[in-house]
């Protein structure tokens, strides 16, 4: 079969390696790409939301199957886009349809679905012009830091936390004057919550379900947690705390509920779910949710499947996911992510990148390209390098030494993935 895979980073560059390995897959098309993709299949110089190009490729190029890397292409309707055209019908989509997106494309849908379906997560209020007063009222009722999210997709930047309460009340209406823009039309205000984050990524067929790997992601750009948000700096798996028993508690109190939910108000959901999960004194809460892996999660989470991942997302698109087995590697994935200097503010792209010849770890390329045959940085977040160890420490340290030797100019990276979760 030959598969088409939506994207351009790190995540897609997992994703493509994982599916090549397919005994399923003839080829693996990759729109648009970027360097490192390339080494794994064609890549096709197409965004990720252009339906009608999408189309036609798919319609020439023989595509049995599209997996859906960025959460963009779903909450803009692409698994709709093919259920509705008689041409297209009749190939899967891994991802969720719109309205299943909504789950990560409007935290007022997630939160009211949450409210709905008895699902563990911080109370909330969602917040309009019209009903202001209200708003002003819940956020003093509230204990400081407050919580203030933009509704809709804000690029990762539309959560807002706050110390002060003269503060947090002056961006209220600052959000709904339009600071995000539409997405900050609506605005949902959350309790603080206090604990450890990490990720489950849940593969569902809309009936049964596969929970993979869990994984934690570090957002901050500096060490200790510490300054601006990034797409992520690297990620582990497993997450020590996150055991038998905090799992069963995540399986029974959430996925279940979740997918269930989803069943129960007929929305249409055939792909990954992605649950940001904080531990509160051992109990987990949904942080938020996305209709997507999440990058760099999946360059841990992937190694990690010893499946063939191609055979899970037909028993996705088929609807016996149940019958499928997932086989996890017990050994741990760390990755480390190397940045463009400057990220996550200005930097400069075109930079000349050099790549060791040959090392035991794997090489996710995040934002590169070619220009002239020679690999240069084409983003903020360039190579994430992931390493396997029989402990934590074994693969951090793989994976450092590697990134000491990828050179680029303005390179930086965190020496301090997975610090709290160090024993
Ligand atoms: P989100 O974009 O929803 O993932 O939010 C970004 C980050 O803000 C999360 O990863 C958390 O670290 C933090 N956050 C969001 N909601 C809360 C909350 N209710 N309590 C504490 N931290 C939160
Ligand atoms: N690493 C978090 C995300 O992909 O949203």
């Amino acid at each position: 079969m030959n598969i088409l895979l939506l994207g351009a980073g790190g995540r897609e560059h997992a994703l493509a390696w994982k599916l090549a390995q397919s005994r399923h897959t003839d080829k693996v098309f990759i729109a648009p790409g970027n360097a490192g993709t390339e080494t794994a299949g064609v890549n096709v110089p197409i965004a990720a939301t252009d339906f009608d190009a999408l189309r036609h490729f798919v319609l020439t190029n023989g595509i049995g199957m599209v997996v859906v890397g960025p959460e963009d292409p779903l909450v803009a309707g692409i698994y709709d886009f093919f259920k509705a055209d008689d041409a297209l019908r009749a190939i899967p989509v891994i991802g969720p349809s719109k309205k299943g997106a909504q789950l990560e494309g409007s935290k007022d849908f997630a939160k009211a679905f949450m409210m709905r379906h008895n699902i563990p997560t911080a109370r909330y209020l969602s917040v309009t012009k019209a009903n202001l007063s209200e708003g002003i009222a819940f956020l003093k009722h509230l204990t400081a830091p407050y919580v203030l999210k933009a509704d809709g997709l804000a690029a990762g930047k539309g959560v807002l936390i706050i110390n002060d309460l003269a503060e947090a009340l002056r961006e209220l209406e600052a959000m709904l004057d339009g600071s995000f823009g539409k997405a900050s039309e609506t605005v949902v205000l959350e309790e603080f919550l206090s604990g450890i984050e990490c990720s489950v990524f849940v593969l569902t067929d809309g009936a049964s379900y596969k929970i993979l790997p869990v994984a934690k992601d570090y957002k901050r750009i500096g060490e200790g947690d510490t300054g601006l948000n990034t797409g992520g700096m690297g990620a582990v798996s497993p997450v020590a705390f996150a055991d038998a028993v905090f799992m069963k508690k995540v399986e029974e109190r959430i996925v279940i509920p979740t997918v269930e939910g989803l069943k129960s108000e007929n929305i249409d959901y055939k792909g990954f779910i992605f649950l940001g999960l904080i531990n509160v004194q051992g109990e987990p809460l949904v942080i938020e949710y996305n209709c997507r892996l999440g990058d760099p999660e999946t360059e841990v989470v992937l190694p990690r499947i010893q499946s063939d991942l191609v055979d899970l997302l037909q028993g996705v698109a088929q609807g016996n996911l149940a019958e499928k087995v997932l086989t996890i590697d017990p050994q741990t994935v760390a990755t480390v992510m190397l940045v463009s200097g400057g990220y996550p503010g200005d930097y400069t792209k075109g930079v000349p990148l050099t790549l060791p010849a040959s090392t035991d770890s794997i090489i996710f390329h995040a934002g590169t390209t070619r220009k002239d045959n020679q690999l240069v940085t084409n983003g903020g977040r360039v190579v994430a390098v992931s390493s396997f160890g029989s402990t934590l420490q074994e693969a951090l340290n793989q994976s450092f030494n590697v990134a000491n030797l990828i050179e680029f100019r303005g390179k930086y990276y965190r020496k301090d993935i997975g610090f709290d979760l160090w024993k």
